[in-house]
């Protein structure tokens, strides 16, 4: 079969096309034939290393986290999915040489989930990182909700930095699904027109106005969660915007990794900072979202493509290199790789 595969960290150069033997699943495992794999900047990050000569968990690894496609055999113990079934999967490459980008992959069962009737490939390969994400991002707050479902947000504000993102978007829909009022940043009128096709309520140009302003004038009593992308360039909103009891759920660090918050302001108002990592956030907090998700794609809640708010760019597997090279420089949409028709 055909797979993209790199033995050493570097540029997206490293991604080689390359021949391999299809595994077999084991014990517990799943095999599923690959239509689209999904790319996140998380599969840039681990191909590129944190520096030159930093050595891989395996001798080769085949990257991508994300991706969706066809059970194609099961192993002993599997129950709940059979050969046949529209499946998409997460986090299919952790503690593992081989992910998506390639013609078959074998991951554990509790990563693939079932595609809902009328669900395509292409959503089914954007929904791992970024609405897995978004789902535990909005149910850490203090009071809840822990799951989501509509009504479970009704009467909360959420704000979501950066909403054309992948996460956020994600996020945009999650949380108005979950009946939340939300509102988000974006940084150029490109992105707005983005936003407001996810479905946001309000939109702040963070560039062009005072957002601290603008959400306060939307949002008096404050908003309840932000979701939150680059905490350190916005602490300071934050802690201004925030209501008592709120939340700020951070799950990345752009625009920098060391956040000065004051003390004061925040135990004023009883705010919880959360951080959170799907790699060590587990099985529980992961399988309650892709339950979560799977109501959200049956209520038809979080399409993609341009017109939904999240363009999709599309990229052969032999061009798997673009692809990663799009995401890390910032591609504005949802890059995926057509593996097969
Ligand atoms: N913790 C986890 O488990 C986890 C999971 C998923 C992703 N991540 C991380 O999350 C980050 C985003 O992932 P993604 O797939 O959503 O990437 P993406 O599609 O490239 O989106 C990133 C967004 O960040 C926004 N942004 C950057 N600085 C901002 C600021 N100061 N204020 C508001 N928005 C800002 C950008 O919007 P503007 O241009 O409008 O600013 C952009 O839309 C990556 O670093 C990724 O590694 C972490």
């Amino acid at each position: 079969m055909r797979a993209i595969a790199y033995t050493q960290t570097g540029t997206p150069s490293v991604l080689q096309l390359v021949d391999r033997e299809q595994a077999d699943p084991g014990e517990g495992e799943v095999r599923v034939r690959v239509v689209r794999s999904g790319v996140n900047p998380t599969d840039w990050k681990s191909r590129a290393g944190s520096g030159a000569g930093q050595s891989l968990p395996f001798p080769e690894v085949v990257p991508n986290q994300d991706g969706a496609g066809v059970v194609d055999a099961v192993g002993a113990g599997v129950s709940g999915v059979s050969a046949g079934d529209r499946v998409w999967l997460y986090l299919a490459a952790h503690g593992r040489p081989t992910g998506t980008a390639q013609e078959f992959t074998v991951v554990p069962a509790e990563r693939v989930v079932r595609l809902p009737e009328g669900i395509g490939f292409d959503l089914g390969a954007s929904l791992g990182v970024p609405a897995m994400t978004a789902h535990r991002a909005l149910t850490v707050a203090e009071d809840g909700p822990t799951r989501l479902a509509p009504g479970a947000l009704a009467g909360k504000t959420v704000l979501v930095a950066g909403g054309a993102g992948a996460v956020g978007h994600a996020a945009i829909q999650l949380a108005r699904w979950a009946g939340a009022t939300v509102i988000t940043t974006i940084s150029s009128p490109e992105k707005e027109t983005l936003v407001t096709a996810a479905g946001a309520d309000h939109i702040v140009n963070y560039r062009t106005t005072d957002a601290a302003t603008a959400i306060r004038a939307i949002a008096p009593n404050g908003v309840d969660v932000v979701v939150e992308v680059s905490p350190a360039q916005n602490a300071e909103l934050n802690q201004t915007v925030i209501a008592n009891h709120g939340t700020i759920s951070v799950y990345a660090n752009n625009g920098g990794s060391e956040v000065t918050l004051d003390v004061r302001r925040h135990f004023a108002l009883n705010v919880r900072y959360q951080f959170l990592l799907l790699y060590t956030v587990g099985q529980g907090a992961l399988a309650a979202a892709a339950e979560d998700i799977t109501a959200a794609l049956i209520d038809g809640v979080l399409p993609v493509g341009e017109g939904a708010g999240l363009p999709l760019l599309h990229f052969p597997l032999e061009r798997a290199a673009e692809a990663h090279a799009a995401v890390e420089g910032g591609a504005v949409g949802k890059v995926l790789i057509d593996v097969a028709e």
